[in-house]
């Protein structure tokens, strides 16, 4: 763990990208969305961790058909603001998908290399359907061909932390989407 002060912490966070009410308002569209696709079939709304956690508490009480939480953990960055490429599954689903209309919810696209990951390993297990919600989209830094079904927010290439999203395991609990700098102006 590592020693931050407060003021130091807060020093990192830029501005305001956007707020909890742009959030809000975002989040209720894409439970519309989820509704509107499925027709009572069961849903599993699946969670990849850790950045996509507090999008997933919202969005599923923004949802009206009823459906089940499942997590995965998947890691692409660890303590720096760049890929590193490498995308490994740390931990797996733990129910069966076959017959259930599956919905990725993810924190943020970012070179599409984890989603490209999770949708290929998760195609393989023959759920009824597979469709990918992303809180961000950050369509300047794609590397693969990858899109989602639904992007609440489309961004430029900036660093962003809060509302799940991290900087160093930091950051995760700020209500608003801030620009994170690395390096504040003294
Ligand atoms: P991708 O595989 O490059 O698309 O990376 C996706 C993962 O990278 C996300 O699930 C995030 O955990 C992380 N990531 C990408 N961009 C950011 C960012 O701006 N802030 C925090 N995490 C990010």
């Amino acid at each position: 763990m590592r020693n931050i002060s407060p003021e130091e912490y807060n020093r990192h966070i830029k501005r305001i990208l956007i707020s909890e009410k742009e959030i809000a308002d975002a989040v209720e569209k894409a439970g519309l969305y989820i509704d509107s696709l499925y027709d009572g079939s069961p849903i599993l709304l699946v969670s990849i961790l850790k950045g996509s956690f507090v999008f997933l508490a919202d969005l599923c009480r923004s949802v009206s058909v009823p459906c089940e939480i499942g997590f995965m953990a998947a890691k692409s960055y660890y303590e720096s603001t760049s890929s590193s490429g490498i995308v490994n599954i740390t931990m797996d689903l733990k129910q069966d998908i076959s017959g259930y209309n599956v919905v990725i919810v993810e924190d943020i696209v970012d070179t599409g290399r984890t989603l490209k990951d999770v949708v290929k390993l998760l195609s393989a297990r023959n759920p009824r359907s597979l469709k990918v919600v992303t809180l961000l989209d950050k369509p300047d830094r794609r590397v693969v061909d990858f899109e989602a079904d639904h992007s609440l927010f489309v961004i430029p290439d900036l660093f962003v932390v809060g509302y799940g999203l991290d900087y160093g395991e930091l950051y995760r609990g700020l209500p608003y989407i801030a620009e994170y700098t690395e390096f504040p102006d003294l």
